[in-house]
């Protein structure tokens, strides 16, 4: 290889390495620090608690006031940099356990007992705004005022028939993996096949789907149509920049409506994600409402990663959906990799979707570089019809 090929590979392996980068200081970063971000389920910290979160390379203290609003600050006392989230939620205010020093939700330090009383002016951590919605607490680490709370909302999820489930995995990869998974429909026909049971295990097949991809608003919005015997099966997702995949997916039981689901593909840092999932199924009748809660309840803390060795052993979970889902991409990505080596892959024509991302995420980093504007994302408002059965003809022309 002569010494400009080798300059030009050296360049092209960087550009890949930027895209999965989390931190401050790194392109990628400073793109994700502009969008709002899932760091816990709400029903994670009560009244009067605090949990650390770990988001975008950043230690936090997330804590609930006794007033019952969510808080956020960095995990790292002023003092002598012990972690916050140890220490003791005093009305809207965390005091720290190792000498007492106190902070209030705006990180300002308000009371070191044993100094001075007004010595504490000019201390202080950083605060980040939070907002809750649909039980989830989302953050925003970026800089200055947050945009409104909008782009991570989906009509569905604010609908007054629907159940909805909330649960959380925490994968040791990088999140882009995650996300590319979710615009790369053609997986579904073969990764969603091992160890399928139930439903959901009727409603995959092996078929390949005619893919399409198309920038919107609030994303890319994915197409997949597989057709077979004159009818065809059309899946879309409504994927929301810069990270959340929303699908329809079949029922728990047979002959129940499909369910909407957002997994939100949060980076931890650079080699962990934090998978959140929501999931809207519409009401029906008491006996199935209360089913469909048992099998969530019952899912609820089960995390791929935990079962590492049993899944890479071929042992998936025998679940009809929400488990054996997550088992079966957990496979395919860690798989991978904690982070894939994106230079030396070989994208193929069914990677359109990953490479429009890719593409994007570029674009996006390029902008921030070069001090223009980023796009403005922006929700879609009205309800996009995420599954359909049609003529095959009529899909041939989709
Ligand atoms: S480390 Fe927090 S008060 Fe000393
Ligand atoms: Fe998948």
């Amino acid at each position: 290889m002569n010494s400009v090929t080798k300059q030009g590979s050296a360049r092209a392996a960087d550009r890949m390495t930027s895209l999965a980068e989390t931190s401050s200081h790194t392109s990628m970063g400073k793109v994700l620090r502009r969008f709002w971000h899932p760091i816990a389920l709400s029903n994670s910290v009560a009244p009067g608690k605090a949990k650390a979160v770990r988001l975008l390379g950043e230690d936090l203290a997330l804590y609930r006031g006794d007033s019952g609003a969510a808080h956020l600050v960095a995990n790292r006392c002023a003092h002598r940099l012990t972690r916050l989230h140890t220490g003791w939620v005093e009305g809207e205010q965390l005091r720290s356990m190792y000498h007492g020093w106190k902070y209030d939700a705006n990180g300002q330090c308000v009371e070191r007992p044993a100094e001075r009383p007004g010595s504490e002016a000019g201390i202080g951590i950083a605060a980040y705004p939070v907002h809750e919605y649909c039980g989830l607490v989302f953050a925003w680490l970026g800089e200055g005022e947050p945009p409104a709370f909008d782009l991570p909302r989906k009509a569905v999820f604010e609908r007054s028939d629907v159940l909805l489930f909330r649960r959380q995995e925490i994968w040791p990869c990088n999140w882009l993996q995650l996300a590319e998974n979710s615009l790369d429909a053609l997986h579904v026909s073969f990764a969603h096949q091992t160890g399928k049971v139930g439903v959901f295990g009727e409603a995959v097949t092996t078929i390949v789907p005619q893919l399409h991809y198309e920038e919107t608003l609030a994303g890319i919005r994915q197409t997949a149509v597989r057709s077979e015997g004159g009818k065809s099966h059309v899946r879309i997702s409504d994927w929301t920049f810069p990270y959340a995949n929303h699908v329809s997916i079949p029922p728990i039981r047979a002959g129940a409506s499909w369910m909407e689901v957002s997994n939100w593909m949060v980076p931890i840092d650079d080699t962990q994600t934090n998978r959140i999932t929501l999931v809207a199924a519409k009401t029906s009748s008491p006996a199935a409402d209360a089913d469909l809660q048992r099998y969530f309840d019952g899912c609820e803390t089960y995390n791929a990663a935990e079962h590492h060795d049993d899944l890479f052993a071929g042992k998936y979970p025998e679940d009809p959906l929400i488990r054996l889902t997550s088992a079966q991409d957990y496979v395919a990505l860690m798989g991978q990799g904690a982070i894939a080596d994106r230079a030396n892959e070989r994208l193929a024509s069914s990677d359109r979707g990953v490479a429009m991302l890719r593409r994007i995420l570029w674009r996006e980093m390029e902008a921030i570089n070069s001090g223009s504007s980023t796009k403005q994302w922006r929700r879609i408002e009205e309800p996009v019809v995420l599954v359909e059965s049609i003529d095959a003809a009529c899909a041939a022309r989709t």
